[in-house]
């Protein structure tokens, strides 16, 4: 069966194929069109569709738009209700519902030789459980945490033999995802997409308005939640962007995270009793991406495994729609299902661009040198991540013993200060250093840093003691690991530094012409472009 998957309503537009039960490739429309999560979030932006993505996934399959069997759309306009009828103050909301009906034919405009008959309207939070239900191997319990689909926020759910059970959903306006998107609104962030950035403040923090949280945002006992109004300024004044930030933001940020943490809680207790005995909890859905949340779900939920989709925001849908309609578990063994060059085609954007380089005998060695001098590596390897992560294929690496390169870092990217980096490790020696979810192979949960270790890796260690970490296990990620093992040897850390390749407000570079704009546009030492290395000639800084 060869099914194409499509996300495009709400935001971050995306695609994904799958062919003959194997997931041959998937990504972000914004790796191709260049704009950060590929449109703005509103409903008039609708129509937009993953063209480019849905074109190369297409052409990465060897197919033609006539050869598939399903076009999988991750919106069921059927279910739409009337904004106002839902609790939205939202008078373009029913834009959404229109553009979905007429999606077919602006996909077969989009893909010529497609025919419309062929667009199945998969509801988006099927679309986002299957992303987590059908990507591991057994039978789970799925939990779908989402800012809104169709008329609902959430989705609980048990998928048995590869059949989704709907266990539960909460019709809107109660969303625990639209109550952080306001959160993040009132703090002078961009909603749909700075969340992240909201859940590191909130460590900054005491939850002093936790009292009044646990009145208004609350577990029913049946599986679903209530969220009242809540009258925002009169906690803390709203912040416009680049305002400084004050206590009472943070203060703010660490109530709230503090009551979806519990919250989420009682929705996973709730989901283990009505899904009867299923040990393993997978979840997806933009919420899903709050590290902190999941850990805790982790650590004191009844389950033993937590699975999280890595693409768990809207993006995953184009997958999880495809996986629906395809019907069988297709386990998730990698995130790198975006774009790939050869090394001919490398060295071609090498010469083309007339920039000396070299090919050391192992090019993890070489950047591993450049790490353990406190040089600053851009990282191409392999094919792009789906999802918004960088797991080690378009990374910006450093050294994690000093303490200024949080600060170099952010300010390479144009962050926040008070945002965290995240550490790599070698698998064999996570349990040495952190504590927590084992593995984490897709950076989905934060981990506490031993103490004794805590001065050793200080720019990895956030603000209250913990760690975004991910895994790196040298079946899957040969190249990686051995760059974590050579800088083990030079310095005695088998940690380093990795967070997106990237600069401010772009998104993650994904050709190599990308990385070759990045390189000369920041201050970068090594461009790792596959095997090739380009280094920048300077001298290094000492570790402080
Ligand atoms: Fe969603």
């Amino acid at each position: 069966m060869r099914v194409l998957g499509i996300n495009a309503i709400f935001h971050d537009p995306s695609a994904a194929v799958i062919v003959d039960g194997r997931v041959v490739a998937a990504a972000e429309e914004e790796r191709f069109s260049r704009r950060k999560h590929g449109k703005r979030p509103v409903p008039f932006a609708a129509w937009e569709l993953p063209e480019l993505a849905a074109a190369w996934c297409l052409e990465q399959a060897g197919l033609r738009p006539g050869d598939l069997d399903a076009v999988a759309y991750s919106f069921d306009p059927g279910l739409c209700r009337d904004a106002a009828e839902m609790g939205l103050d939202d008078p373009w909301d029913h834009l959404r519902a229109d553009y979905a009906r007429r999606a077919p034919q602006f996909l077969a405009t989009a893909l010529p030789g497609l025919d419309p008959e062929q667009v199945r309207f998969v509801p988006h939070h099927v679309a986002h459980a299957a992303s987590a239900g059908l990507s591991v191997p057994e039978d789970s319990a799925v939990l779908v945490l989402d800012g809104r689909g169709e008329r609902a926020s959430h989705l609980a759910g048990a998928y048995r033999g590869g059949r989704l059970d709907v266990l539960c959903g909460q019709e809107l306006p109660h969303s625990l995802g639209l109550l952080y998107e306001d959160l993040t609104r009132h703090l002078g962030f961009l909603h749909s997409s700075d969340e992240y950035k909201v859940m590191a403040l909130a460590s900054y923090g005491q939850p002093r308005f936790l009292g009044l949280l646990r009145e208004l945002v609350r577990a029913d006992g049946d599986g679903g939640f209530t969220v009242e109004r809540i009258d925002w300024d009169a906690l803390a004044k709203p912040r416009t962007a680049g305002e400084e930030m004050t206590e009472a933001h943070a203060d703010l940020a660490a109530s709230v995270q503090k009551r979806l943490e519990e919250v989420l809680l009682d929705l996973a207790r709730w989901t283990y009793r009505a899904a009867g005995g299923l040990s393993t909890l997978t979840l997806a859905g933009g919420t899903a991406l709050n590290c902190v949340a999941n850990a805790r779900i982790a650590a004191e939920g009844p389950f033993e495994r937590v699975w999280v989709q890595p693409a768990a925001g809207d993006s995953g849908t184009a997958l999880g729609a495809a996986l629906a309609v395809n019907g069988e578990h297709l386990p998730f063994t990698t995130a790198a299902l975006g774009r790939g060059w050869s090394d001919d085609e490398l060295e071609a954007e090498l010469r083309r661009a007339a920039v000396p380089y070299t090919r050391p005998a192992s090019i993890a060695a070489e950047a591993a040198g450049v790490l353990a001098r406190n040089g600053i590596v851009a990282w191409y390897q392999g094919r792009s991540e789906y999802g918004p992560r960088a797991l080690g294929h378009r990374s910006l690496l450093a050294h994690p013993g000093d303490r200024d390169t949080q600060t170099r870092m952010n300010d390479v990217k144009g962050r926040e200060q008070f945002r965290p980096i995240a550490p790599m490790v070698r698998a064999e020696r996570f349990h040495d250093i952190f504590e927590g979810v084992y593995p984490s192979p897709y950076m989905l949960f934060v981990h506490r840093v031993r103490p004794d270790w805590r001065d050793r890796i200080p720019a990895v260690t956030h603000v209250d003691g913990t760690a975004r970490v991910q895994t790196v296990h040298a079946e899957d990620e040969p190249v990686v690991s051995s760059l974590l093992t050579e800088f083990e040897r030079l310095t005695g850390l088998p940690v380093v530094v990795n967070t997106s390749l990237n600069t401010a407000g772009r998104p993650m570079v994904d050709t190599p012409r990308e990385a070759l704009e990045l390189f000369g546009s920041a201050p970068v030492d090594l461009l790792a472009l596959g095997p090739f290395a380009v280094h920048r000639a300077q001298t290094y800084r000492s570790v402080e």
